[in-house]
């Protein structure tokens, strides 16, 4: 694919990487891949505008050297220190030697410690500005968008919002804008990112887009570090963040999500389910060890509620019920409501930690947990079915 013209005189020079499957470790499946995007701006000087991961430095370099000789980057502008976007910033460095490098105060430190030092390093916080000629860049800081040190690039003229992280996809394809490609599949894959990266940052999410919608700063792209860039109404995406980091845009939909030793379990979340329906709502079953935790996050996202079941073994949640919890603890579902269930034999135990979970998480649990001994009877299987019922009023 060749370097693509955004605007005037800004074009994508990033990378596509069709086959990453994971992310952040394996917290984070990414099954359409994704890219790292850059971007040129060109005035009178040049500015490469956040980087790629290192590996794919020679396909970003090929795509720069499309539009310009790479010795005319000026200044090298790392909004944000990860490494998938900061990797190829010291190949960029080498190549171009008197280039200076553009960051916040915060991204020097992240920026040191990654790579060697020695670089020409600008400062920049909010409000500060560099003149291309004729055409500006002015920076703001952007604390735990994703990381402390990040800032969103503005190229004022031309109204263009290179946030980095924020209002990113993992979407590999060959287009490059978000009004060319599958809606459903944008949208499913804009709401994991949130769920799975930027959940536990909503606080710092609301307050940065209010703050940026109090400036009136008028926008007619946002360029993002991943995935597609937003050209038609740009202004969705800001909304849909702010939506998600309120609580707000939800679906009628409940998740299930269990795990069994001998079927108790699998008996009573199906009797739930039924429950649930029966009051409107929609049920998502998902048996973990078969379910895929990263889109069950992004489901949760969009979900009126979440019950969590699973066996007791030896006292505690089964290990795959585990990782759904850990998830749960760090991704922070604020306000979401939810409860527990499980059958358990001698002793008990799951309920409770999964119940715990949910509050260290900050959900609103709603009930206490349903459980069942050893094998759940018909009158349990009643309860169960009433249980979901109750919880659907509950969340309605
Ligand atoms: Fe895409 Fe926080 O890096």
């Amino acid at each position: 694919m060749k370097a693509v013209e955004v605007i005037d005189d800004v074009y994508w020079v990033g990378a596509i990487d069709h086959n990453v499957r994971n992310f952040h470790g394996f917290s984070y499946t990414t099954k359409h891949g994704t890219t790292y995007n850059a971007y040129l701006v060109i005035g009178e000087k040049i500015a490469l505008v956040d980087a790629v991961f290192g590996p794919f430095a020679e396909e970003m370099f090929d795509r720069i050297s499309q539009v310009i000789d790479i010795s005319e980057i000026d200044y090298m502008i790392a909004n944000h220190a990860e490494m998938d976007h900061s990797g190829a910033v010291p190949d960029v460095l080498e190549k171009v030697p008197n280039a200076k490098l553009v960051c916040s105060k915060r991204a020097v430190d992240a920026l040191k410690k990654h790579y060697p030092d020695g670089w020409d390093i600008k400062v920049v916080g909010t409000g500060d500005e560099i003149d291309l000629g004729g055409k500006t860049l002015r920076f703001y800081e952007a604390p735990m968008l994703h990381w402390p040190e990040s800032m969103f690039t503005y190229y004022v003229e031309e109204e263009v919002l290179m946030p980095n992280d924020a209002f990113g996809q993992h979407y590999a394809t060959g287009k490059r804008f978000a009004d060319e490609v599958d809606e459903y599949v944008l949208w499913k894959e804009a709401e994991k990112y949130y769920a799975n990266i930027l959940w536990p940052l909503s606080r710092q999410v609301e307050r940065k887009i209010e703050e940026v919608l109090e400036l009136g700063l008028p926008i007619k792209i946002i360029a993002p570090s991943h995935g597609l860039i937003w050209r038609k109404d740009p202004l969705k995406i800001v909304k849909k963040y702010l939506a998600w980091a309120k609580g707000e845009d939800l679906e009628d939909n409940v998740i299930i999500a269990w795990d069994t030793m001998w079927q108790s379990t699998t008996k009573m979340a199906r009797a739930i389910a039924e429950g649930i329906e029966s009051e409107g709502l929609i049920p998502i079953l998902h048996l973990i060890p078969t379910s895929d935790r990263s889109d069950i996050m992004a489901e949760l996202l969009k979900a009126k509620g979440l019950l969590v079941g699973s066996s007791t073994l030896h006292n505690e949640a089964l290990p795959t019920i585990a990782a759904v919890l850990s998830d749960l603890e760090v991704l922070k579902p604020k306000g979401k409501k939810g409860a527990a269930f499980g059958s358990y034999g001698w002793g008990g135990g799951a309920v409770e930690k999964i119940q715990q979970a949910m509050e260290n998480g900050g959900m609103d649990v709603v009930m206490e947990p349903f459980t069942a001994k050893w094998v759940p009877s018909s009158e349990e299987l009643q309860a169960a079915y009433d249980f979901g019922e109750e919880f659907a009023k509950r969340v309605k």
